[in-house]
This record gives C-alpha cells, sequence and structure tokens, in this order.
C-alpha cells in the first residue's frame, strides 16, 4: 500500500514547486520568464537523456548474438560511442542550453535604454535588507526589508553587501544575483503586472540566513510615485499622535536606540552618530511594514514591542543587544510609538 500510494504523493510534493509566492515555476516577469523556459527546456531535454540512458542500459539485457565481433569492429564500436557519446552528444546539449540561457541572462543586464529605468539600491546585511530610491523626485528614500517598485516597466536593481556576501533575489521575477561587499552588481527586473512577491537571500550569509527575506510589491506607476512621496515628508512631522503620549518613548529611543536607527525627522545629538558601532534598519516608515526581523513576525498591534522584548529568541545571533537592562515596558512603549510611524 505503501508503494501504492508514494506515487502520487511524490507527485503531488513537486507540483507545490509550482506555485506560491517564490516559485520560479510562476514568472511574473520578462526575466523570470525566460528562467522558467530554461528550466523546462532543460527538463525535457534531460528527461530525454535519461530514458536514452536507461534504454540503452536495458539494451545490454537482450540476448547475445552467437557471432562474436571482430577485434576491428570493437575498435570501431568503441570509436563511435566516444565521438558521439563523449563529444558530439555534450557540444550540442551545451549549443542548445547556450541557445536558451545567454539570451535570458543577457535581457537581466542593464543596457542603457532611451527612458533610463528607476534604480533602487538594495545593501544586504546580516540579517536585513536596506533599501534605498536615490533617484526619487524630491529626495531619496530610505526603507528596510521591502521594496516598492513600479509594473510594467524595467527597473534596475543595483545590490551590494555590507558585511559579507549575500544574494537578491526575487525567483517570480528574475534570476539571483550576488550582493558583495565593496562591489556594486546591477540586474534588470520587471513585473508585468501590480502584486506582491517574496524574495529571500540567496547566499548563506550566517546563521540567521533563512531569516532573511524581503517583501516585495509592484504597483502603478502613480501608485508608486505616490507612496514615494508619502515617504518624502517625515512621519513624525505629519502626525499629530507624535503628541505627548508618546513623548516619553521617544526620548527613551533617542537615548537607547538612535545610536543605530534613523527615524526621519527624529533630532538625535550628533554625538550618538559618532559612537554609532552598528547600522540597523531606517525605521522613519516601519509601522507601514508587513513584517518585522525581516520575515520573522508579522506585522500585528503590539508586535514591535514583542520584537523588542524576544528578538534574541526570535532570531538568536541578530546584531541588535538584547535589551536586558531596558523594563518590558519601556521596550512596550518605544514599540507602541514606532507603530505609529506609518505614512
Ligand atoms: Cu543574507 Cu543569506
Amino acid at each position: 500500500l505503501i508503494r501504492v500510494w508514494s506515487i502520487p504523493t511524490f507527485l503531488a510534493v513537486l507540483l507545490t514547486g509550482c506555485a506560491g509566492d517564490k516559485s520560479i515555476l510562476d514568472p511574473a516577469g520578462r526575466g523570470a520568464a525566460d528562467v522558467a523556459l530554461v528550466w523546462w527546456g532543460m527538463l525535457g531535454f534531460f528527461s530525454l537523456v535519461l530514458i536514452t540512458v536507461v534504454a540503452l542500459w536495458l539494451y545490454t539485457f537482450r540476448p547475445r548474438s552467437s557471432r562474436a565481433r571482430t577485434a576491428i569492429e570493437e575498435k570501431r564500436l568503441a570509436r563511435r560511442l566516444i565521438l558521439g557519446g563523449g563529444v558530439l552528444l555534450p557540444v550540442a546539449t551545451i549549443v542548445v542550453l547556450m541557445i536558451f540561457g545567454v539570451p535570458a541572462g543577457q535581457r537581466m543586464l542593464p543596457v542603457p535604454l532611451g527612458t533610463p529605468p528607476d534604480v533602487i539600491e538594495v545593501t544586504g546585511h546580516q540579517w536585513w535588507w536596506e533599501v534605498r530610491y536615490p533617484g526619487a523626485e524630491g529626495g531619496e528614500v530610505v526603507t528596510a526589508n521591502q521594496v516598492v517598485m513600479p509594473a510594467g516597466e524595467p527597473v534596475d536593481f543595483h545590490v551590494t553587501g555590507a558585511d559579507v556576501i549575500h544574494s537578491f533575489w526575487i525567483p517570480r521575477l528574475g534570476g539571483k544575483i550576488d550582493m558583495v561587499p565593496g562591489r556594486t552588481n546591477r540586474i534588470r527586473l520587471e513585473a508585468d503586472s501590480p502584486g506582491v512577491f517574496g524574495a529571500q537571500c540567496a547566499e548563506f550569509c550566517g546563521t540567521q540566513h533563512a531569516h532573511m527575506q524581503l517583501y516585495v510589491k509592484a504597483m502603478e506607476r502613480s501608485d508608486y510615485e505616490a507612496w514615494l512621496a508619502e515617504r518624502q515628508v517625515p512621519t513624525l512631522e505629519t502626525l499629530a499622535v507624535q503628541s505627548d503620549a508618546h513623548a516619553p518613548a521617544r526620548e527613551a529611543f533617542v537615548e537607547y536606540c538612535a545610536q543605530c536607527h534613523r527615524v526621519a525627522g527624529l533630532a538625535v545629538p550628533d554625538s550618538q552618530w559618532e559612537l554609532a558601532p552598528i547600522q540597523g534598519p531606517d525605521l522613519s516608515d516601519i509601522g507601514a511594514r508587513p513584517t518585522l526581523g525581516a520575515g520573522v513576525l508579522a506585522m500585528e498591534e503590539g508586535a514591535i514591542g514583542d520584537w523588542l522584548r524576544r528578538h534574541q529568541q526570535l532570531k538568536p545571533g541578530n546584531r541588535m543587544p538584547a535589551h536586558l537592562g531596558l523594563e518590558p515596558r519601556t521596550l512596550q512603549a518605544i514599540g507602541d510609538w514606532l507603530e505609529t510611524l506609518s505614512p
């Protein structure tokens, strides 16, 4: 019985690879469609290779003919096998793969275009993503762990690493590209239509590599521009609620958090920045982000406070020190204040 069920179970497990927000088999952009085509081409081609090899293997079990081959015939056969199986077949395979693969890779290269595409800069950190929009009208926009991009047009991603090598990968939009410290790599990706896509660091970068997820949202050009514009005015200035209720939390943030984290518009003594030992995510719009800790917690009411208390259990080894000297009440207050930072 186990054997009978194992086949459909195996196939069902295989099919789970065909959907989901990180499936290369469910492309949502040209680059990913090319990659998927190469994948299906390889699957078809190598299935043929497998069938051929198995057929040849089965062929060896045939009853031997009575007539033995002469030495010359043996030699000729051996030469044919080496030439065919060792030279012609591999060359043909590589040529076919290159016909599929080279143009696919080429289309993701950021060659100059008539209208230069928008540039989004993404830096990989252990273990989070820094995302910058340097060309945004009205000044650079900085956020973290989420990418918002226009749909239906190419976008150039300039990626680098801050500490170790990471890899930027939005499977439904295209291939992956390494984020190497000291170097900027470029990839051009395009989302066919608005949607939400999963992304993941694709290069092992330490213990929390799996918790290095990125949320990608493609929207219409006008929505994208409105999204950028919203972030150009520091949330602190637009929020009336920043009044006295949150003042103690804000002061605690300046004292304990602002050495590593920035909130646009929040005045921080210069001396603190000089201390800055490590850089943490910019928190200016954290209340509007879908997750915390690069995909560890969903952003819900009270989640930031929870994260501040338990982050070393939820994501052990992350660079933020455990806040042992701070009262849970203070942490929750800081979290509650941060949650209001939503444009
Ligand atoms: Cu960053 Cu794996």
